[in-house]
């Protein structure tokens, strides 16, 4: 019965492939050479294996280099080595393909690398469990440590173990992928160690491995006394069979020195007595001599006494026979024998044998979710101590701050960063550790929000502790609820700026930075039907792209653009990066938040939507790709985007004078004080945005919210109209309007397209007036106040019609501007924001009668007398040309 068992093991030499047709080189390979500095990638030369190095694997140990003489005896592998000084536990973090079985290899010369003649002993772990003790004895040998593991997880954690016995190093850590013709199976075990590969009779003495191997198995020679070799002469008759050995290995085989010896006979040491893990064994034979017809070879093998299997090898196939020792038997020592049958003419032979032995790696790794989690975490707050390998397991090296639970898959109940200079945000992975049962951040510097997903996230949470940090609003209502409940332990004190309940200090002063509180709460509705807009302008967009597919894209590119090699899609880890963790705010809005970052020491501002606005947003993001591509100077550029989970973020090039509403509105908040001149620059920039979005872009683009606080100011008062991607484009042709819900500004907004919800450029255009009576009266909020709230266009209009032009130019400016200029802004003005859409001039009109308003105002600073000779000059051909 159990012979049977064994019969069904036996791979019964299936020919597959020659032994020589060798397809794919190096493929499943991972070769990292330990302590190699970056960038010195080389190839093995007596291997040809291409070897890395391992800095993209690990953030610590330092690199060293054994000793001269150590270094011309070994393959380079060998020469670098990482070293552990520091800390108890050192963990590599290789990515890999769950589900595959790897041949790992981790390999050690000490070299007396550190001058002190004494190889070191420690421990290796995978992942969390213990692999093995390294004890080195002789400097100048090479020793290695081989697993055959099926990684669950897509990455491995290897980690060195200071055990008090010196200093833990490594030398290189390679995989080989072993999933090919399901070899090498295992009932029950999932983990190997590979304590051998023999080559008997070898004539060369020399250890075999890639390319005689193509799987790079190691493979050393073993002879002794009572064995001699035999040596088949003629290779291209064998036939190999799955476990596609190497030829140099198989050619070769011991038989009994002795003529008449009837046995082959030899043991090997089971590793750990402690574990009594079950032996796997691989035999392998082929028959090396020419045999003549009357010549039979026929052998029993039989192992620790028992017979276990007849061979009778007829031809050159290559014949592999498997076993595994029986469950619950432990033999320290294994005896295998293989004896000549009565029949048989020749003697036994062996070619080539495996040992193996199963290791007991019961020891879950944490959840997966938590590992990415806390690593995120660790990366955010750059948690410097020794956090490396596994956070859990084993328990003795379970992370600093965190505990566990160990009930099936380990995962992490608590986190405490207490006193650990914590900076911006309560970061958004700490809503990922869903099993946390305890948070502890107290005596930090955190700001911002306590965010929601405190509660809505972590339903275990029991204990909360955020007190002395800085944050800032309202204490979600939640939190406190389960507080008052008593299922929550919560501490919050010394947090100067958090306030229980509404209205908050630190909200009021976020307003009143706002222009007017009524304003700003519109905006907020207005900029949410915005959101649906987008929605509906993106399914527009695509199908514009599809008709327009053969029209020559109008994207232009300015070359030099130190942003251009920016522009793309960015990971939100990115984000966080370039945030600081989201530590500087540039401003809020009814998107979101804005928020100051740094690409590549060029500075970026950085738009988080809300979280709630998130959905049906893969059509706006196409859209946003498509912006991407929209360059001109007067348009701020959208650098990049992110959308990952609900994180959506856009990135902007960052503009360092903030919004023109801020130079313009309330004297004793202005930033700057804009002159005449900086007025009508900035009203002829936003004007070739305009005009460049309209006439210059195919199809022409809509941008739909042009109002003060949409134009920024750069660190040269350049003006750039903002929110681009949130605009929308269409074609005139055949098709002059698209109905949409009425979205906008209110007091920007054309009130034709209120009424008729047909938009077009003319939208644009009449906003666009409306910021230019804004820039020339100066203090738009006050200014309506001061006429019982009338629209802006109303009360100029009526102060026009007395020709009072005194009384609408912003009287801050104190009279020091070009009075036929000013007359000319007002009138450019007054046609935009006419009532009848047809009345509205284009941009390009508007445009020519700005740059010569502009032109005016320019001579008469430059001491011109004479302003009426300079009007008939042509101002266009003065200006200098307009970047596309
Ligand atoms: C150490 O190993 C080297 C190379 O294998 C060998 O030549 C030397 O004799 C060994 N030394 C000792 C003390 O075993
Ligand atoms: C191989 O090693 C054995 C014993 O270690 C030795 O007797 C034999 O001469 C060696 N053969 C070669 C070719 O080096
Ligand atoms: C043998 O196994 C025991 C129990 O798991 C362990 O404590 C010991 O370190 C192991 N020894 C070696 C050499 O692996
Ligand atoms: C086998 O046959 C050969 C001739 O082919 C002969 O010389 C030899 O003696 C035979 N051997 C035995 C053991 O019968
Ligand atoms: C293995 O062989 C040795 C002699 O070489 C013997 O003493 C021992 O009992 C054998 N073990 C088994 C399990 O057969
Ligand atoms: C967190 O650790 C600090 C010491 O670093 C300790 O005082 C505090 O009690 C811990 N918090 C929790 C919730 O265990
Ligand atoms: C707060 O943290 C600082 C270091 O960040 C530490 O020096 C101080 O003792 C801590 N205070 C408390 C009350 O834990
Ligand atoms: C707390 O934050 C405010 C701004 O929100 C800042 O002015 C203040 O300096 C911060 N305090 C500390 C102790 O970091």
């Amino acid at each position: 019965m159990r012979m049977l068992m064994h019969l069904l093991f036996v791979m019964l030499g299936v020919v597959t492939s020659g032994l020589l047709v060798q397809t794919q080189f190096q493929s499943g390979f991972i070769s990292i050479d330990c302590g190699l500095p970056e960038g010195k990638d080389y190839t093995e030369k007596s291997t040809g294996i291409n070897y890395i190095s391992d800095t993209n694997f690990i953030d610590s140990g330092v690199s060293k280099m054994v000793s001269n003489e150590d270094k011309i005896t070994h393959q380079q592998q060998f020469s670098y080595l990482r070293s552990f000084p520091n800390g108890m536990r050192n963990c590599y973090k290789i990515s890999v393909t769950s589900g595959i079985k790897y041949l790992i290899r981790a390999s050690f010369l000490y070299g007396n690398y550190d001058g002190l003649n004494e190889p070191p002993q420690f421990d290796i772990h995978l992942g969390s469990n213990l692999w093995d003790t390294v004890k080195l004895t002789n400097a100048s040998q090479s020793s290695y440590r081989e697993l055959m593991h099926t990684p669950t997880l897509n990455y491995v954690h290897i980690c060195l173990v200071n055990t008090g016995n010196g200093i833990p190093f490594i030398s290189a850590i390679e995989f080989r992928n072993m999933d090919f013709n399901n070899v090498y199976e295992t009932s029950g075990a999932t983990t190997l160690a590979r304590l051998a590969g023999l080559d008997f009779g070898s004539f060369t003495n020399l250890t075999y491995r890639y390319m005689d191997d193509f799987h790079d198995r190691l493979w050393e020679p073993y002879s002794n006394d009572q064995w001699t070799q035999l040596h088949n002469p003629i290779s291209n008759d064998l036939r190999s069979n799955d476990y596609e050995l190497p030829i140099s290995v198989i050619l070769t085989a011991a038989t009994p020195r002795n003529a008449n010896g009837v046995s082959l006979d030899f043991y090997f040491d089971a590793l750990n007595e402690t574990t009594q893990q079950r032996s796997y064994f691989f035999l392998h034979f082929a028959e090396v001599q020419k045999l003549a017809p009357n010549e039979t070879r026929e052998f029993n093998i039989a192992i620790n006494g028992e017979y276990f299997y007849n061979l009778l090898l007829t031809d050159h196939f290559v014949l592999t026979i498997p076993y595994s020792s029986p469950e619950n038997v432990f033999y320290k020592k294994n005896n295998i024998s293989l004896v000549k049958t009565e029949a048989s003419k020749l003697p036994p032979i062996i070619n080539a044998l495996e040992i193996y032995q199963a290791k007991d790696f019961s020891q879950l790794e944490t959840q997966e979710d938590d590992v990415d989690a806390i690593t995120n975490i660790k990366k955010v707050y750059r948690v410097a101590q020794n956090w490396q390998g596994d956070p859990c397991a084993p328990v003795a090296y379970m992370w600093e701050g965190l505990n566990c639970n160990f009930n099936g898959t380990p995962r992490i109940t608590s986190l405490n960063l207490s006193s650990r200079g914590l900076t911006g945000h309560i970061a958004v992975y700490i809503s990922k550790l869903t099993k946390l049962e305890s948070l502890d951040l107290s005596n930090n510097s955190l700001i911002g929000e306590i965010p929601v997903f405190l509660v809505e996230n972590l339903p275990s949470l029991r204990v909360l502790n955020l007190q002395n940090n800085n944050l800032t609003g309202l204490i979600p209502n939640a939190l406190l609820q389960k507080s008052s409940e008593g299922v929550l332990s919560l501490r919050l004190g010394q947090n100067p700026n958090l306030c229980e309940s509404g209205p908050c200090d630190q909200q009021t002063k976020d307003k009143s930075k706002e222009n007017n509180p009524v304003i700003y709460i519109i905006a907020s509705v207005s900029a949410f039907l915005m959101l649906l807009l987008v929605v509906l302008a993106a399914v527009n967009i695509i199908h514009i792209k599809k008709r327009k597919l053969k029209d020559d894209v109008y994207i232009h590119m300015e070359s030099g653009d130190p942003l251009e090699s920016k522009r793309r899609q960015y990971s939100f880890d990115e984000v966080v990066n370039m945030t600081n963790n989201f530590e500087k705010v540039l401003g809020r809005g009814g998107f979101g938040t804005v928020y100051y970052g740094i690409i590549d020491d060029i500075p970026v501002a950085v738009k988080m939507l809300l979280q709630s606005s998130v959905q049906g947003y893969q059509e706006f993001l196409a859209e946003v790709k498509f912006f991407m591509r929209v360059h001109h100077r007067n348009l701020t550029s959208l650098i990049g985007y992110c959308n990952e989970d609900d994180n959506i973020g856009l990135i902007y090039e960052y503009m360092a004078n903030g919004n023109l509403n801020e130079h313009l509105s309330g004297k004793t908040t202005r930033k700057k004080f804009l002159t005449w001149e900086d007025r009508l620059q900035i009203a002829v920039d936003v004007a070739q945005g305009l005009e460049y979005l309209h006439s210059g872009c195919k199809p022409p683009i809509i941008h739909r919210d042009v109002k003060c606080t949409n134009i920024l100011l750069n660190e040269n008062f350049q003006a750039k109209l903002a929110d681009l991607g949130l605009s929308k484009s269409f074609i005139f042709s055949g098709d002059t309007h698209v109905s949409t819900m009425v979205a906008g500004t209110p007091g920007y907004l054309d009130p034709e397209y209120q009424t008729s919800n047909k938009l077009t450029e003319k939208s644009d255009v009449y906003s666009f007036g409306v910021v230019l009576l804004k820039i020339i009266t100066g203090e738009a909020a006050a200014a309506s106040k001061a006429h019982n709230n009338a629209h802006i266009s109303q009360w100029v209009g009526s102060v026009v019609a007395r020709g009072d032009i005194e009384r609408i130019v912003d009287p801050s400016l104190e009279g020091d501007f070009d009075i036929y200029s000013a007359w000319k802004a007002v009138e450019v003005a007054m046609a935009c924001v006419s009532i009848s859409s047809k009345e509205r001039p284009y941009m390009r009109d508007v445009l020519v009668e700005l740059k010569e308003c502009l032109a005016v105002e320019l001579a008469r600073k430059n001491g011109a007398k004479d302003s009426n000779e300079l009007v008939t000059m042509n101002p266009v051909t003065e200006i200098s040309p307009i970047a596309r």
